[in-house]
């Protein structure tokens, strides 16, 4: 069955499909499932792959714990489900990923969990939310979708666990390389695979961080018992995409402060949206919380959504993918598509206008980008 290598052994890690495994007798499917003896039992349980690839993102994340998921969705509903129970509330930025915001108005609500929406860099707002009822869990996202807001790790965390709750980080638009909330504190972080950690729009999936070792079974059994679990060959493509995760990230970061930076002076764009530019409203706060780069996502306005419409199609170098982290620059159109089913009034507020496109900035040359977003705004 396993084959033999000699003294040799392959290069890169093995992809093991098996969804179940052979087990010698009852004593040691004991001892495995009592977790006294290594081994496997059934995929969604755990595989080798998963294993390996949650490992090497917790170190990443200088976490006690990591476990993967399907989805980053579903590292985001994973912990959620484990810890919370009916009464329990939330405290969310108000500024997260619109499928964020469907799920606890649409999905925890429906259990009798509540969320209370805060404007998580308004830290007096916080602390007034947390004191109004207690709080299970306050959640942001390190760098907010799409308008890059960047969270005060520091202070959400001392004031999260002053008043009881747990802070829980999307850390999804910097990823390992540009932030690890653990070391601000954080008490679970998740990432979207799907995006620049994958890098490669390939495989969907999502992984959740802890620091506090006794978290993990019960995190780790709600993705199995909730059907969350990553299958072993998506682990294999994010873990190809891991080892060149930091010279993407590098990169496509430079890219994106040399892109925003142009495009400040192009006449055709109305405002551009980058942490790395001084009118952006986190500016000084970003150098502290992201000191390593403030990341490959920005923003920028057109007149309106026709005018989207016009440069997206005079763009073709620049593909209309409603994701982002891909190895090469896309465009999304938040208000469209990753913030649908957002309230309009509430999108305006934030400034998630109809001429809004962000853009996710990619790997290629500098020059080549340049060309090809200056073709289709002329
Ligand atoms: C900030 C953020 N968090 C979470 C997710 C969800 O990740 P996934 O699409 O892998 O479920 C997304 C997806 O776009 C996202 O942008």
């Amino acid at each position: 069955m396993t084959p033999d290598f000699g003294p040799s052994t392959p290069l890169t890690p093995p992809i093991h499909l098996s969804a179940v495994y052979r087990i010698p007798d009852l004593d040691a499917v004991d001892a495995i499932y009592g977790g006294t003896a290594p081994g496997y039992i059934y995929a969604r349980d755990g595989h080798p792959n998963a294993t390996v690839l949650a490992d090497e993102l917790r170190d990443a994340h200088r976490a006690a714990w990591g476990v993967v998921t399907g989805t980053g969705m579903g590292a985001i509903a994973a912990p959620l489900l484990a810890l919370l129970a009916k009464g329990d509330r939330i405290v969310s930025s108000n500024r997260i990923y619109g499928k964020t915001t469907k799920l606890f108005r649409a999905e925890f609500d429906k259990f009798g969990i509540t969320t209370s929406w805060v404007d998580s860099n308004d830290l007096d707002a916080v602390a007034r939310a947390l004191t109004e009822a207690p709080t299970k869990i306050l959640f942001v996202e390190t760098i907010s979708n799409p308008l890059c807001r960047v969270a005060d790790l520091p202070a959400l965390t001392e004031l999260a666990h002053r008043y009881a709750a747990l802070l829980f980080v999307d850390n999804t638009f910097a990823s390992p390389v540009l932030c690890r909330p653990h070391e601000f504190g954080a008490d679970l972080v998740m990432e979207s695979l799907t995006k620049m950690i994958g890098g490669h729009s390939d495989v969907t999936m999502g992984f959740v961080s802890g620091a506090n070792p006794a978290l993990h079974a019960p995190i780790a059994s709600a993705t199995s018992t909730w059907g969350l679990a990553a299958n072993p060959f998506d682990c294999w493509l994010v873990q190809r995409g891991m080892a060149t995760m930091e010279l993407r990230m590098r990169t496509a970061n430079t890219n994106a402060d040399k892109i925003a930076a142009w495009l400040v002076s192009h006449p055709a764009v109305k405002r551009v949206v980058h942490p790395s530019r001084a009118d952006h409203p986190d500016y000084e706060l970003a150098k502290r919380i992201l000191p390593n780069g403030v990341g490959n996502m920005l923003c920028f306005e057109l007149a309106d959504r026709e005018a989207v419409n016009r440069w997206m199609r005079a763009t073709p170098a620049v593909p209309f993918c409603p994701s982002l982290g891909h190895h090469e620059t896309t465009c999304s159109h938040p208000d469209t598509t990753s913030h649908r089913f957002d309230p309009s009034s509430e999108k305006l507020a934030q400034g998630i206008t109809p001429g809004l496109v962000r853009l996710s900035v990619g790997c290629e040359p500098f020059e080549k980008l340049a060309a090809a977003m200056e073709a289709g705004l002329r």
